[in-house]
């Protein structure tokens, strides 16, 4: 009889440890179904990429392919630059650039149209009695 007593809040120890037990790992079993089966998220929209330009321009006695080059203010501008003839060459000395257009060789330059307005293109390399004239502009709007 005295030592019943004493055993019964032992009892109910372990049961509550059990019962506690099961809860706790049903509750985890739960969870863990719960992740893959939820629904399958829309992927998560990708971060806007930088606007990006792509031109292809051709040099030749005595232009450039496309005249004007039509930009927007803050994009990225690749042009890529080949001389279909001769040794040509592109400046754009507004943003600082000056290249060499070997025939046949493409050249890739890249700025950031951070200014609106017209700037003036120009070959700088001397081929042939056009040359001064083998001009164009870039249109940044
Ligand atoms: Cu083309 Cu000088």
């Amino acid at each position: 009889m005295v030592i019943k007593i004493p055993k019964q809040p032992i009892f109910l120890l372990l049961l509550i440890v059990l019962v506690g037990g099961s809860l706790w790992l049903g509750m985890r079993s739960g969870r863990q179904e719960t992740p893959p089966s939820s629904s399958p998220t829309p992927a998560v929209p990708p971060t806007p990429r930088e606007n990006v330009r792509e031109i292809e321009v051709t040099a030749k006695q005595f232009e450039f392919s496309p005249d004007p080059i039509r930009v927007k203010l803050g994009e990225t501008v690749r042009l890529s630059i080949i001389s279909t003839d001769v040794t040509h060459g592109f400046s754009l000395p507004e943003f600082g650039i000056n290249e060499t257009l070997e025939p046949g060789k493409t050249v890739r330059v890249e700025f950031k149209a951070t200014k609106k307005g017209e700037f003036p293109f120009s070959c700088s390399v001397f081929c042939g009695a056009g040359h001064s004239e083998m001009r164009g502009v870039l249109i940044v709007e």
